[in-house]
């Protein structure tokens, strides 16, 4: 059977599922995400719809479904505005190893190749699966941040990584 694969940016339109799958994220990888699910379950579905604009968010539909979702934010200020920031990258446990995570940090990079020079993101220290995603596709490690997050009584390090695109 034939399935259908689709990649791309979300719209004010797809609040409803790109709530849904950010929340079941949250819920099923607390430790990936700086946001916690309470914090953003009490969320008004408004505030998603403002993230489809104040960032580029792509998603992976399979066979019509949401299944992953990733999105990439320019930063603020004269001075940094050559830089953004990925975040939120998450692919649904049924979709994994099928290659939608290359697919959508492909997608990022192509969509910011010319107006962004620097990619960058911050995994958690230990998240094998996600780090080897990103070392793969080119990003490369420039920092740590000791105990940068403290969830439960647990305290968790922060990778930092880059990747340099062609400049516009
Ligand atoms: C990290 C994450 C996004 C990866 O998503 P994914 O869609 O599984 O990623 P890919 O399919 O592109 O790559 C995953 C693996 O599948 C393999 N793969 C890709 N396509 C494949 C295929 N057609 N057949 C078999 N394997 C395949 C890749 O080589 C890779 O292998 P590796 O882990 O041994 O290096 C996903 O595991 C996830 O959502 N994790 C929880 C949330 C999280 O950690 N987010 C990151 C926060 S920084």
């Amino acid at each position: 059977m034939t399935t259908s694969r689709e990649i791309r940016l979300l719209t004010p339109a797809d609040a409803p599922v790109f709530r849904d799958i950010r929340l079941d994220g949250l819920r099923q990888n607390p430790h990936a995400f700086l946001a916690t699910f309470e914090l953003e379950n009490a969320m008004p579905i408004s505030r998603f719809e403002e993230r489809t604009l104040t960032s580029s968010v792509f998603g992976a539909f399979v066979d019509g479904e949401l299944l992953g979702v990733a999105g990439y934010r320019q930063q603020d200020g004269v001075k940094e505005s050559h830089k953004a920031i990925l975040w939120g990258m998450y692919v649904r446990p049924k979709g994994r190893n099928r290659g939608l995570g290359q697919d959508l940090i492909e997608a990022i990079v192509a969509h910011a190749s010319g107006s962004i020079e620097q990619l960058k993101l911050v995994v958690t220290s230990g998240n094998e699966p996600a780090h080897r995603l990103y070392r793969r596709l080119g990003f490369s490690e420039y920092g740590r941040e000791i105990r940068a997050l403290k969830h439960d009584g647990r305290y968790f390090d922060d990778i930092l990584m880059v990747r340099f695109l062609a400049a516009g």
